[in-house]
């Protein structure tokens, strides 16, 4: 009887799959039928125009077919204001939006589920707005911690990126809205980011540069990508058909369309046929760009054929079926109050506790009469500036207003600015003549802190500081803030210093003076809410480190090697596969903070590492299993990370290499068994030689712990 009912449930289970798949299947005929029946219609000089842009954020329509024209807009910190063309505001009143925290945030949450909700809300607020490609998400690796847009991307780790792309491209997409995955590839630097050659092996482009757009790509069905500005190799990202031909649209079986950056086209007929499809850039005359009037001519000239046009127009239309032609899309939404939930909910769990000697965090708050809150970024916004995307918050709570908000009026606030963090820069502008102590404003500020039972410093960058098309002369906190800082807590021993900023900063003299230092980011709307409420307990905080914060700059690889940013518009990326703490752990250099390190307001005690078996073959997944036990009196988050190393490889490897992780609730007193799993084929290594991946048999050592120089277990597994 119960095998009868279990063989009939696997048929309707078997032909419900067929009925779906061959819906799907019907589905995409019908599409690639409405798809060539148009590109059958179009003329030539209608395909032209729908090939390159015709404003600072849009393409042409085609009227006379019913054929919308594709609105972009930028992220990643939400959907940007409009903008008239030359880049100033449009001075709307219809266009704020959620301000989400920085990407370098995002990956601090070590939180997938987090990044899927941050796409999905944005895609709402896209569609909302009519901007069909949300030119989002950003994950160049932060090769050096100099990198102006550190802030904007995610980590030094490709795995940590991939997953958290995969699920920030799902969100986006499930509100058919298309992601934009960018800069690709190896944008790592904004110092000639449009003339430099990055110069690297094959495994290093493969193991380091390339995951996260393949990830993006092959599960999660990216629909646009952009290329990026830089050359790779000698040849422009943006004509380069080994990254564009060869590995994104024959490798990966990318279907959409590959997106020049903002005027990062170079050539028509290259471009062409190498695979770029949509000519992007603000201003000029739009119909002289590569792919308007000299694409018509190259065609008619023969020098680029109507089937690479049409193949272009049919990636186009097919994002459009997906977007701004879907049917039955669902319905867009702005501002809403779970697109706030969502911001601060990534604030929070952003928020990295480096150091509480003390214990005065948690704030007690019972004994607390007075707290001084000095620093710029206690009040400064962080939605706009600097050279780049920002988005028009319709608001962003301060740091000051939060812990406003929060304290009430049992606690006296006595705020001082301390510092002035007003900096106007041309864009090229790197030096550092922007540090000098203000000595009034830390008179002030000493003053404060002296009639205060606490103080509360608040440093770091801001999004001038940190910006795109720049990079930071070095890591030194800028404004004085040290000086700041040290007048500060030589009057008051009761300091805590909040750094605010979206990449490392030498924080050596903090680290070694002060008891207590917590981390922040361009955090969003929500930011002081997120912020004041991990200070006074009613968050734990349970961020982690998404790079290397080295000791001192020419510790970092690429510094170390000379490497960066390049002679003669060449950088040569020496380090090979060892970036972040491949490098340190590797080479045995001390970091100041580790990749993945952070504290918690609770201690969590780990128990034996174990695997599900201790041999498995190729096509298997690893199990391992560790039981983390919350010993303190908080309820906290804690992510597990597992990391592998190959004793006796045949080839170079790093120490230690992220290949899975998870980040658990555990209430306090109690215990969690966590379970990470690792596909056999995700420890291969690119072989040079051969151009393919090589799982090399023999034994691996896995290694659980809380940040990647803090292991709690170790286990080995053989691979037959
Ligand atoms: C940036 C891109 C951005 C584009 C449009 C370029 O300068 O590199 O990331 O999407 O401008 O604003």
């Amino acid at each position: 009887m119960k095998i009868k009912i279990f063989a009939s449930l696997t048929i309707v289970a078997f032909m419900l799959t067929f009925t779906k798949a061959h819906a799907q299947t019907q589905s995409s005929q019908a599409l690639e039928a409405k798809i060539s029946g148009i590109i059958k219609k179009l003329t030539l000089e209608e395909k032209i125009s729908m090939l390159h842009a015709n404003s600072i954020f849009g393409t042409a329509g085609v009227p006379r077919l019913g054929i919308p024209g594709l609105m972009t807009d930028d992220g990643p910190l939400g959907v940007r204001e409009d903008l008239k063309e030359g880049w100033a505001s449009a001075n709307l009143t219809t266009d704020s939006a959620t301000f989400f925290p920085n990407g370098s945030a995002l990956a601090a949450t070590w939180n997938p589920g987090l990044a899927y909700r941050y796409g999905h809300d944005m895609g709402e607020e896209a569609r909302w707005r009519k901007k069909w490609i949300m030119l989002v998400p950003a994950f160049n690796i932060a090769r050096t911690p100099l990198c102006g847009r550190t802030y904007e991307y995610y980590s030094e780790d490709p795995f940590l990126n991939s997953r958290l792309a995969v699920q920030a491209v799902n969100g986006i997409q499930g509100q058919g809205i298309a992601a934009c995955v960018k800069h690709f590839a190896a944008n790592n630097q904004e110092v000639e980011r449009g003339r430099v050659s990055v110069e690297l092996d094959e495994r290093t482009l493969r193991e380091i540069y390339l995951p996260a757009f393949k990830a993006a790509v092959t599960e999660a069905n990216a629909w646009t990508i952009m290329s990026a500005y830089n050359k790779i190799r000698g040849v422009y990202c943006s004509e380069n058909p080994y990254l564009l031909n060869t590995i994104l649209k024959d490798e990966w079986k990318f279907k959409g369309i590959v997106i020049s950056d903002w005027g990062g086209t170079h050539s028509t007929v290259n471009a062409a046929n190498n695979g770029l499809d949509l000519e992007m850039g603000s201003g000029g005359n739009y119909s002289k760009y590569f792919f308007a009037q000299p694409l018509l001519d190259s065609v008619k000239a023969g020098k680029v054929s109507m089937a690479v046009i049409d193949e272009k127009i049919h990636r186009i239309l097919w994002v459009m079926y997906h977007t701004v032609m879907a049917t039955n899309p669902p319905a867009g939404k702005i501002n809403t109050p779970e697109h706030s939930k969502t911001a601060y909910d990534i604030a929070a769990e952003s928020i990295v506790l480096l150091k509480n000697e003390q214990h005065l965090l948690p704030l007690n708050t019972g004994n607390l009469k007075s707290v001084a809150i000095i620093g710029d970024n206690a009040t400064e916004m962080f939605h706009l500036g600097g050279f780049g995307a920002g988005v028009k918050a319709r608001y962003e709570v301060t740091a000051l207003a939060g812990l406003q908000n929060r304290l009430g009026k049992a606690v006296a606030i006595n705020y001082a600015q301390g510092y002035s963090g007003v900096y106007k820069p041309q864009r090229r502008d790197t030096s550092n003549k922007y540090n000098k102590p203000d000595t009034a404003l830390i008179a002030q500020a000493v003053a404060a802190a002296k009639k205060s039972d606490m103080a509360i410093v608040f440093v770091g960058g801001n999004r001038e500081w940190e910006s795109e098309a720049r990079d930071r002369k070095d890591l030194t906190l800028p404004f004085g803030e040290q000086q700041l800082v040290d007048a500060v807590t030589a009057v008051n021993a009761n300091t805590i210093v909040v750094v605010v900023a979206g990449a490392p900063y030498d924080l050596g003299k903090i680290k070694k003076n002060n008891s207590t230092v917590v981390w922040s980011w361009y955090n969003g709307s929500e930011n002081g809410n997120a912020l004041a409420d991990v200070l006074l307990g009613k968050v734990n905080p349970s961020g982690r480190l998404p790079f290397t914060f080295p000791n001192e700059l020419k510790d970092s690889p690429a510094h170390a090697l000379n490497a960066y940013p390049g002679t003669d518009l060449k950088v040569e990326y020496k380090e090979g596969i060892l970036v972040g703490y491949r490098w340190f752990d590797t080479k045995k250099i001390e970091p100041m903070y580790c990749f993945g390190y952070g504290l918690s307001y609770t201690n969590y005690r780990y128990a034996a590492l174990h695997t599900g078996k201790t041999s498995y073959t190729k096509a298997e997944n690893i199990t391992a299993t560790i039981k983390v036990t919350n010993t303190g009196k908080y309820a906290g988050k804690e992510t597990v990370q597992l990391y592998i190393s190959k004793p006796n490889s045949a080839v170079e490897r790093a120490d230690k290499e992220l290949k899975a992780f998870k980040k658990v609730n555990i209430p306090a007193g109690q215990t969690a068994s966590v379970t990470l799993s690792i596909p056999v084929k995700d420890l291969a290594y690119f072989d040079n030689k051969t151009n393919k991946w090589v799982v090399e048999p023999g034994k691996y050592m896995l290694l659980a712990g809380a940040s990647s120089r803090d292991i709690k277990g170790t286990a080995s597994v053989v691979v037959k």
